[in-house]
């Protein structure tokens, strides 16, 4: 006990790297499938094999593998010395648990960030031609933080000639020391194309910073986008990429993610839309426009991948599936935390309002679906499946609402309705079983639905989450929940002003068998 507790204090004053050779946490990554069938454990969605997880870092695409790192304390399951834990997967799908890729090292604790394929070997990091993976990440000192210091995170890289599976920091670490502020982290980068340099979003304490770099070790400081957005938290997480409009016009978003300061309290991820020059961002909405990216509560520090190959009009997202407000009460205990499903995203110009992010589960889910069964009546039970689609599609008028309540034996429920002659859809996950582990978790979870009919409501449903899509992917609302068992009751009522074309479900098997 003693011991762990001297050991504790060395990690923490950055003297130490943990965890090296821990048998428990080696037998989880050796035999991952005995870990992914407890009470709660997601049967579609990535997450840890055991211990905390919060944000998705690193995704980078190589090599016919997405990789997928990710805030993880290895010790413990609430938030601690964090590390970047590592997955792939060839499908989005399926995932692979590798072991952990990068420890706190005398700079401090690994934070979030990003990783790039250095295809030009602009870094040298590269030899006997291959191509170097970097992964730039902030390092956290909490040595440095606990003397009382406000310069305690830096960014820093390491660079990977293995496909990701060992890493070497670079030595010339941190490449970016901090100015003298607080909060100065997370590191998104990509390729500018035009200028042929890397760019990257920084989080800076209610702004985001862009840096320009040749080689990924001297950076330059460009602009500042956003100082003053008024949300009385601070800016995490970046990411601004270019994406060219379903009408063909080439747009930049930048993913802004903010706690706490979201629509429904806690943590929560918008967007804005405009213009990069290379130097700067400038959104076309003004920064005080509201374009959420999800507006359920769990659904945070998302980011998208880098290298996918494809012809620019899409983006491939994932996000952390729950809020700080709980994340660290919510009652898993071997492990805590799970990512949302890998999204796409596209930037949508079809509708007068303007251009909006809409996002969709990616078509490769097809692969765990089981076959489509019609629900012909007001209810429908699905058996079999831990997980499962619902697809409705209808014809909507100003004046109708219409519920959808997901039950299970034991009556834990979520309902949620879609009221457009008031011009809201809400979801109550009051009574969808643990709900006591904190206060905002009972209160109700709303979306403005502003744009009119709906002809879509699509959603996915594992043990403990349930994503939501309305007009495919205008409005997306992710939320958790802690039911006794899966909420595979599904039942559908509406009034009379609304017509069903077609309301269907097919059940979704374990990623993990
Ligand atoms: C966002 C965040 C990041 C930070 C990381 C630490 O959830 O707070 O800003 O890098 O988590 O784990």
């Amino acid at each position: 006990m003693k011991n762990k507790f001297i050991i504790q204090l060395l990690i923490i004053f950055g003297l130490l790297p943990c965890c090296e050779n821990n048998e428990n946490i080696s037998e989880a990554y050796r035999n991952p499938k005995n870990f992914m069938n407890e009470k709660w454990r997601p049967q579609i969605h990535f997450s840890p094999v055991t211990k905390w997880m919060n944000d998705p870092n690193g995704l980078v695409y190589f090599n016919g593998e997405f990789h997928l790192f990710y805030q993880h304390n290895p010790q413990g399951s609430v938030w601690g010395p964090m590390h970047w834990g590592h997955a792939i997967s060839k499908d989005l799908v399926h995932w692979q648990h590798l072991p952990i890729a990068l420890y706190p090292d005398s700079l401090g604790t690994i934070f979030s960030g990003s990783a790039v394929a250095d295809i030009f070997n602009t870094s040298g990091f590269g030899h006997d031609g291959k191509i170097p993976l970097v992964a730039i990440y902030t390092n956290h000192s909490h040595k440095k933080e606990s003397h009382g210091d406000i310069d305690f995170q830096t960014q820093s890289i390491a660079y990977s000639l293995d496909n990701g599976r060992s890493w070497t920091k670079y030595k010339g670490n941190p490449v970016i020391k901090n100015p003298g502020i607080k909060d100065f982290r997370d590191p998104k980068v990509i390729w500018y194309e035009a200028e042929e340099k890397w760019i990257m979003a920084l989080a800076v304490k209610d702004r985001v910073s862009f840096y320009s770099s040749p080689d990924l070790k001297h950076w330059t400081f460009e602009s500042d986008f956003g100082s003053g957005i008024d949300h009385g938290g601070v800016v995490e997480c970046p990411d601004l990429f270019p994406i060219k409009t379903t009408d063909g016009i080439e747009k930049w978003v930048l993913l802004v993610s903010l706690n706490p300061g979201a629509p429904n309290g806690g943590s929560g991820t918008k967007y804005y839309i405009g213009d990069f020059d290379g130097k700067e961002f400038v959104s076309d909405n003004p920064v005080e426009k509201e374009l959420w990216l999800d507006y359920g509560k769990d659904n945070y520090a998302g980011v998208t991948w880098s290298n996918v190959p494809g012809n620019g009009t899409s983006r491939l997202f994932i996000g952390w599936m729950s809020n700080w407000e709980y994340a660290t009460l919510v009652p898993t205990e071997k492990w805590r935390g799970a990512n949302t499903l890998p999204r796409q995203l596209i930037l949508d110009g079809s509708q007068e309002d303007g251009y909006f992010l809409a996002g969709t589960v990616i078509d490769s889910i097809n692969k765990i679906a089981g076959n489509w069964e019609y629900i012909d009546g007001k209810s429908h039970v699905l058996k079999a499946f831990p997980a499962y689609q619902l697809k409705i599609d209808l014809e909507s008028s100003d004046s109708s609402s219409f519920k959808i309540l997901l039950s299970n034996s034991v009556n834990n429920q979520v309902e949620i309705t879609f009221d457009l002659s008031q011009g809201m859809l809400s979801l109550d996950r009051s009574k969808s079983g643990k709900v006591d582990f904190h206060k905002s978790f009972s209160q109700r979870v709303t979306a403005p639905l502003y744009f009119g009919k709906i002809h879509r409501v699509e959603l996915f449903v594992d043990q403990t989450s349930i994503e939501l899509f309305v007009n495919n992917g205008r409005i997306q609302m992710t939320n958790i929940v802690f039911p006794e068992t899966l909420l595979n009751q599904i039942s559908i009522s509406k009034t009379d002003h609304i017509k069903i074309v077609s309301a269907k479900v097919r059940g979704l098997k374990s990623i993990w068998n």
